[in-house]
């Protein structure tokens, strides 16, 4: 049995009774995180870029648990820098982990750790396709709608999409629709949305405009589980 949890923002984490895969391990600062990172003990970090939104606590929790860090290449090689056990990977790239395939897709944003003024680059941000216990997921990570979705959604028979829905920084809700439309998974679940006042969305509506393309959609709220 394997599941998906919600922890609000963009954090996930894909479980089995081997493996605990977390997405953009946002915790510490984040208001609608139901956990803390010391909650949680996962075996892999996948982070899609450096904002401190998706990064989080991403390199306290690998230094507790020994966890290994999937990023993009100038990501991963930060926390390798910080001494953190990485796995370096970049855009249009795949690689078999124990748990599963993971490919970085693209994804229309900016990557850097900002701090007071001081920016380090981290490279291209990235989404993921993860193949997890015969299910496909795709997490967006930060993007805006761009139309190669349709090439993600035609070679991947996705089973989950987790798209951005909070406007400002990333897709809104229209543009969401339109993604989930040229995605086609079987299941598309809102993410990014709410944290702060200036990502404010419906989550429900998202879902009433995803049924009437017939595509189902599903609200997780922070803690939620879904299970596969
Ligand atoms: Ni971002
Ligand atoms: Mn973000």
């Amino acid at each position: 049995m394997a599941r998906i949890v919600y922890h609000g923002h963009s954090c996930f984490s894909l479980e089995d009774n081997t493996y605990h895969i977390i997405i953009d391990p946002f915790l510490s600062g984040n208001p609608t995180a139901e956990v803390e990172p010391s909650d949680l003990q996962p075996t892999h970090i996948l982070v899609t870029h450096g904002h401190g939104d998706h990064l989080g606590d991403t390199l306290e929790l690998a230094q507790a648990n020994k966890a290994l860090i999937i990023a993009p290449n100038e990501l991963a090689r930060y926390c390798q820098s910080k001494g953190a056990q990485v796995h370096p990977m970049h855009i249009g790239g795949s690689y078999a982990f124990p748990f599963g395939r993971v490919k970085l897709t693209q994804a229309w944003h900016g990557s850097a750790i900002i701090n007071d003024g001081n920016i380090i680059y981290t490279g291209c941000p990235c989404g993921f396709i993860i193949h997890f216990n015969s299910k496909i997921i795709y997490h967006a990570g930060d993007t805006g709608l761009f139309g190669d979705m349709r090439l993600i959604g035609e070679y991947n028979k996705l089973d989950y999409a987790l798209l951005p829905i909070g406007d400002n920084y990333v897709m809104g809700p229209e543009d969401g629709v339109r993604a989930a439309q040229m995605l086609q998974a079987k299941l598309t679940i809102p993410m990014h949305y709410n944290t702060f006042p200036v990502i404010a969305q419906d989550p429900e509506d998202f879902v009433s405009e995803l049924q009437k393309v017939s595509l189902k959609g599903l609200v997780m709220k922070p803690g939620q589980v879904v299970e596969f």
